[in-house]
């Protein structure tokens, strides 16, 4: 959940680390703090920490009123997001052993700290944080004492812990080395000439190199000036990790002009969903994936898909449901993972658990493909970050092609997952010969054209715009906000919602157009703004007169209807408040444009409301607990 950086080379460690840290506090951002190891060229070597709660910038104030006449030999940073403890200057990390001279961050939850507290404390050893994390701190300062080895005795330390952890550890007595951990939590080692990187993601380091290696579950990492890296495993064998280039650059994680990485963000969709789409489909007309452990036949036994996810990515999965019944005639299901294993879901070796998180590393999510497969059922994955947990422990993957999401509410990795949904669609419909090559391209040519379209609502969007800041500015005007929607437009409707409670704080609720009238109408005063995601009047027009009625039945009660609806769609316009019209799309496919004009609208009334667009109070980007 939070944003970890280990460095070790010859540029100022203090720079290199904050800079990490700012590229990675997307992750969290309620505590920052660095530990530095210093090795003199007279006495003895020794480690200065610095931590302080809120965002970084409060911890760069207090460096930056520091004495930088000598530099650090290594360094290790993080920005944390509380799990355990307050967000306090003395929760915050890093954490140092009883000594003083070991300093450790960490990145996750350790399960069992309870009984190592206990453990510790008994022994004399003097807690001086609430979180779990101090225990691993005590615990290496313990193991170090034993042989001044900081990888081995990070490696009997491991062996002690359960949960979820990254675990990075520098000692005072060893200013050349960052030893890292990791067990279902992130970390990636950066290769420089002569310098090393430990971090969260590679954001933190593609200023100073793309060469990357990524390490895998229970993996115990060393850099050291002299010796570059070594990795082991968790029982101590010599291991390696895999390596890959990283092939986006320093610019695409800075807002290129926009005030916001979300802004950015929402402006770099047409562009997402097209690299997403670019060259999936195989010399034969089939649908390639990106990674497949399984056979055509094992996609042709399956009986029964279930779609798991969390917050936006669970959006896509409501989405996805309608195209895959539609397209393959197998029963699909959506959950809400930190739901889905408590349930006792009915699973088996035909069952297809398809899990899309943008992060590839939330918990609840990694959790119930965990759980998928322990029953025995085939997982494929759909992701934005490649080489993540969840795509990695998958028999299947398709990788949606965002590029780095920087600001926490999902906009451009939404577009991509809806993109990748259909892909995967129209691959399992292909599989199992329900869908002829001529068919599949046919949709695949109304997706190709969706890019395009997509572009245009980006063109449109100053008259939503002025809708929310009028609505911002009007007394009251946005204490609720409904949305309403049938069809794909019931999700498209939950994720407006979504968007809108995340970025403005405001009480806002998507529900089926249908249900309104089963309760929540009563929520309806005088002035209550509702967005109606109105379906194409052609093809299934039946979809439509229904969303009409449903308009006029909140209109009757006072509401100011806001509608999203084809253009040219006259009827909608004659009795909606307000029209944001989309191009014409296949209704399917719709939730592509329609989802454009929900986030500007959240987002332009939540910058009048004088919110914090990219980093809502509260959230963070990866959510690394359950
Ligand atoms: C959306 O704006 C959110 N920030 C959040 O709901 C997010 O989609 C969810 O936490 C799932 O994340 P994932 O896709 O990385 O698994
Ligand atoms: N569990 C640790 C804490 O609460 C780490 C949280 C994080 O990953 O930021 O301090």
């Amino acid at each position: 959940m939070c944003g970890i950086v280990g460095y070790v080379g010859a540029r100022s460690v203090v720079d290199v680390v904050i800079d990490g840290l700012r590229r990675l506090e997307y992750r969290g951002y309620d505590s920052a703090g660095v530990a530095l190891v210093y090795a003199p060229e007279t006495g003895e070597p020794y480690l200065e920490f610095d931590k302080k709660a809120g965002k970084l910038a409060n911890l760069e104030a207090v460096l930056d009123g520091q004495d930088r006449s000598l530099e650090a030999a290594c360094g290790i940073g993080h920005t944390r997001w509380a799990t355990h403890g307050v967000p306090s200057d003395r929760n915050a990390h890093p954490h140092l052993s009883a000594d003083g001279r070991i300093s450790l961050i960490h990145n996750g939850i350790i399960e069992n700290f309870g009984q190592l507290r206990v453990e510790l404390e008994a022994s004399g050893i003097e807690f001086l944080s609430d979180t779990d994390t101090e225990v691993a701190a005590h615990l290496l300062g313990r193991e170090y004492a034993v042989d001044g080895d900081l990888t081995e005795a990070m490696t009997r330390v491991c062996a002690r812990l359960e949960g979820a952890f990254t675990l990075l550890a520098v000692a005072a007595d060893d200013p050349d080395t960052v030893v890292g951990a990791r067990r279902n939590s992130p970390l990636v080692v950066g290769l420089g000439d002569g310098e090393y990187f430990l971090a969260s993601d590679v954001a933190a380091f593609i200023a100073y190199t793309t060469e990357a290696i990524e390490l895998g579950q229970d993996q115990i990492v060393t850099i050291n000036r002299e010796n570059g890296i070594t990795v082991r495993g968790f029982d101590g064998q010599p291991s390696e990790g895999k390596p890959f280039s990283v092939d986006w650059d320093i610019a695409a994680a800075e807002k290129g002009g926009f005030e916001t990485f979300m802004a950015k963000e929402i402006h770099e969709q047409p562009q997402a969903v097209a690299d997403t789409l670019r060259g999936r489909i195989d010399e034969t007309g089939q649908i390639v994936l990106d990674e497949v452990r399984m056979s055509d036949q094992d996609f042709r036994d399956i009986d029964k898909v279930f779609i798991v996810a969390c917050g936006t990515s669970y959006h896509a999965g409501l989405v996805t449901k309608y195209a895959i019944e539609h397209w393959t005639r197998i029963p699909c299901e959506v959950e809400l993972a930190s739901e889905f294993r408590y349930r006792d879901p009915v699973l088996d070796r035909s069952t297809l658990v398809v899990v899309i998180s943008q992060s590839g590393e939330t918990m609840d999510t990694l959790m119930a493909l965990r759980h998928a497969k322990d029953q025995k059922a085939r997982v494929l994955a759909i992701s934005n970050t490649v080489g993540s947990t969840i795509p990695r422990e998958s028999d299947a993957v398709l990788y949606t092609r965002a590029g780095i999401e920087v600001a926490v509410a999902s906009t451009k990795a939404f577009l991509t997952q809806l993109a990748a949904c259909y892909l995967v669609g129209l691959h399992l419909a292909q599989v199992r010969g329900i869908k002829y090559a001529d068919e599949v391209s046919a949709i695949l040519d109304e997706l190709v054209a969706a890019p395009g379209k997509i572009a245009k609502v980006i063109e449109n969007l100053e008259p939503i715009r002025q809708m929310a800041r009028d609505l911002a500015a009007a007394e009251d005007g946005a204490a609720r906000v409904l949305f309403i929607g049938r069809h794909v437009g019931y999700p498209v409707a939950l994720e407006g919602a979504l968007k809108l409670k995340e970025l403005a704080y405001l009480h806002a609720e998507g529900f089926a157009a249908g249900e309104l009238k089963h309760g929540p109408i009563s929520l309806i005063e005088d002035g209550t703004p509702v967005v109606a995601i109105v379906p194409s009047p052609r093809g299934r027009s039946l979809l439509h007169d229904k969303i009409i009625s449903n308009i006029q039945e909140v209109k009757a009660r006072g509401a100011k209807v806001i509608a999203i609806c084809e253009e040219g769609d006259a009827i909608t316009a004659s009795h909606a408040d307000f029209t944001v019209e989309t191009p014409a799309s296949p209704t399917l496919l719709a939730p592509l444009l329609t989802t454009v004009p929900l986030q500007e609208f959240a987002i332009e009334l939540a910058m009048a409301l004088g919110r914090d667009i990219d980093q809502p109070r509260n959230l963070a980007k990866s959510v690394t607990v359950e």
